[in-house]
């Protein structure tokens, strides 16, 4: 039995464009079998932003859910990870702050470690209302994942935008204090302040990923006394693409002596796979968005299980942790809102898909305008003067 104060998620939300490219698009253009993208990477379509898209029109859309009368003078910080930051000074947070009308007695700030700096939020989160309990922060994971046309990482491209509430008591997951990570400086993926596309070195990325799960599971395993393997129902993994998961959750069975079959992979972390292959990576949020994922679609009752999470971000630092389910967490399931939002995306041909890969994340310094595109309540109307203007839709 933990024992341990409660601390942990009380709601998720996420939000992605309301764009999308179909993987077997993408293979027809690219004269690539399109089982390549489909099994191989296991992936079905990418979240493509609009021009008037970005990482804090995406990070609103995926916490105005979440701010009710209740909380909303309650949440004391917003911590904002990401790393397609859209300014080296102000952090993103503050204009989602302004944009959801929270409260103005509030601190806020911007983290970075490619994918895995949500996870450092949530330890903060949790380290902030452990101090103070009453108090509430949210967390907002918002990312846009661009490779370049053509280039092989291209069908792991995709957009969203996470949001939590970490307090006290919470209604869906406890968070426990114990965890593992592993760091180094390695360059598997990195992208310097000049471009506005990734640079990566994909297999060797994919073989780091894997020794960083190693080596966090085993500091966790030093940290966490007798927890082994056997007392987790089910795994998230960070997601650069669902595939990537399955190969993590059967490396880290192989390493505690497991025979992973395909029912127990299914079984273990099918669930948290489900939105991530219609979205894509998602960068900081996808760890998150298959969490939400696992909670709304696993056919299972998890209430009271322990889920063990890994999160990875290339360069790279890797944290294994763990959460366990609060009973009750069924009735506060954003199921629908969530399957509504990728219902009503609109599929893209190849030609709209590439003419607007030119046109989104302008860095060129100008004024722009953009016409009238983003599916959600908030867009980034224009940059005028070098600054950014945002607006509602009704
Ligand atoms: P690639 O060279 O395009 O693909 O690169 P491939 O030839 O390796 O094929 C992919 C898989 O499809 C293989 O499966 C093939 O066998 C299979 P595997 O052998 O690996 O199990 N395949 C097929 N399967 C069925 N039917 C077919 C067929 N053809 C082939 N007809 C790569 C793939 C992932 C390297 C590339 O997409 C890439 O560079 N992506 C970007 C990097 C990435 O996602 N890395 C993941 C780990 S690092 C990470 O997660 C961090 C990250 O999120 C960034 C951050 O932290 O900020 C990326």
């Amino acid at each position: 039995e933990y024992r341990f104060m409660s601390v942990g998620i009380d709601d998720i939300s996420f939000y992605s464009s309301g764009l999308y490219l179909s993987l077997s698009t993408l293979a027809d253009h690219n004269g690539e079998d399109p089982d390549k993208y489909r099994v191989g990477l296991g992936q079905e379509r990418m979240g493509v932003p609009a021009p008037d898209e970005d990482i804090v029109t995406l990070a609103a859309n995926a916490a105005r859910p979440l701010i009710n009368d209740g909380n909303h003078d309650r949440i004391t910080t917003i911590l904002f990870a990401t790393e397609s930051s859209i300014d080296q000074s102000k952090a993103a947070g503050v204009y989602v702050q302004r944009l959801l009308g929270l409260g103005s007695n509030c601190r806020i700030v911007e983290l970075k470690q490619a994918c895995y700096s949500a996870t450092a939020a949530i330890q903060m989160a949790c380290g902030l209302v452990a101090r103070k309990p009453g108090d509430q922060v949210l967390v907002i994971a918002a990312d846009i994942a661009r490779y370049g046309l053509g280039t092989p990482g291209e069908a792991t491209q995709g957009c969203g935008a996470v949001a939590m509430l970490v307090k006290d008591s919470p209604r869906l997951l406890e968070v426990h204090p114990e965890t593992g990570c592993y760091s180094e400086d390695v360059m598997d993926f990195w992208r310097p302040n000049y471009m506005d596309t990734a640079l990566v070195d994909g297999k060797y990325s994919t073989i780091v990923y894997l020794k960083a799960l190693r080596q966090s599971w085993k500091h966790y395993r030093e940290n966490a006394g007798s927890v082994d393997f056997g007392d987790f129902s089910r795994f998230c993994y960070h997601l650069p693409f669902t595939k990537m998961g399955e190969k993590a959750h059967r490396k880290l069975a192989v390493t505690n002596g497991v025979s992973m079959d395909a029912e127990l992979l299914e079984q273990q972390i099918g669930s948290g796979l489900l939105y991530n292959r219609q979205i894509g990576n998602s960068y900081s949020a996808s760890l998150y968005i298959g969490l939400a994922s696992l909670l709304e679609n696993d056919k299972e009752d998890l209430s009271g299980k322990h889920i063990g999470l890994f999160s990875y971000g290339s360069g790279c630092v890797g944290e294994f942790f763990a959460m366990t389910v609060c009973n009750g967490y069924r009735e506060h399931s954003r199921r629908e809102q969530h399957l509504a939002m990728l219902e009503q995306r609109q599929e893209l041909d190849y030609q709209t898909y590439a003419e607007l890969f030119g046109h989104s994340c302008p860095q060129d310094g100008g004024e722009h305008y953009f016409p009238e595109m983003a599916a959600g309540h908030y867009r980034l109307a224009g940059i005028h003067d070098h600054k950014r203007i945002y607006s509602e839709t009704d």
